[in-house]
């Protein structure tokens, strides 16, 4: 694969303490909804695996993907037991080639990613035709403000789950990320197929 923007975050990512907070956070919540031991499951958007890493103590197994190949060396590096890595874009050719995408999952997760997505609602119709029925899809992104630059709106997600026929979903916005410049509300939305 060639160069990917996110390539440049990957050697600092993890010693980043709000990284390690807001994947902290998004598991504990995680934890609240649903029961991960010995699930199969997707890391969507996984980077350097600071979530995939917190998964992979109780799940019979992770797969996790992302397109940066220097975020997926960085995860790679962990030797993480129980980890598959994919360095890629989810296609549907790519769920055709690629032997650890054949089997659905019960579990798919989407840390921060789902906001930088082209597609938004596409990406989630791929990723649903990948969960088992009564499969959980959750995904974390910063909320959308009033100027919108950066994040998902309540609305655009929900339209999203709707269109996808999620079933049971529920929006929330759970915890907060403070920083110099203020503190962002995390949105979490979670939904079954
Ligand atoms: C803010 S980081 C979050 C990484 C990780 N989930 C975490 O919690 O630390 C966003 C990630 O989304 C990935 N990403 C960007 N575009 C993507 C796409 N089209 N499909 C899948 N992942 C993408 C990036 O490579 C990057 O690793």
């Amino acid at each position: 694969m060639g160069k990917n923007e996110w390539d440049e975050y990957a050697e600092d990512w993890d010693s980043n303490s709000d990284v390690q907070s807001y994947a902290d956070k998004a598991y504990a919540q995680l934890l609240k909804h649903c029961d991960i031991d010995g699930k199969t499951i997707l890391d969507f958007g996984c980077g350097t695996g600071v979530l995939t890493n917190r998964l992979s103590e109780k799940a019979q197994r992770v797969v996790a993907i992302d397109p940066s190949t220097k975020m997926i060396e960085v995860l790679k590096g962990k030797s993480l037991p129980r980890v598959f890595t994919i360095s890629n874009y989810l296609s549907e050719r790519l769920i055709n080639e690629q032997p650890e995408l054949s089997n659905k999952f019960d579990i798919i997760v989407a840390s921060s990613v789902c906001a930088f997505l082209p597609n938004y609602l596409e990406m989630l119709t791929l990723l649903k035709s990948l969960l088992k029925t009564n499969g959980t899809f959750i995904q974390w992104d910063w909320l959308a403000g009033n100027d919108s630059s950066m994040g998902l709106s309540e609305n655009t997600v929900q339209q999203a789950f709707k269109r996808c026929q999620f079933s049971d979903y529920q929006l929330s916005t759970p915890f907060d990320m403070n920083s110099p410049k203020g503190t962002t509300r995390v949105l979490m939305a979670i939904g079954k197929n």
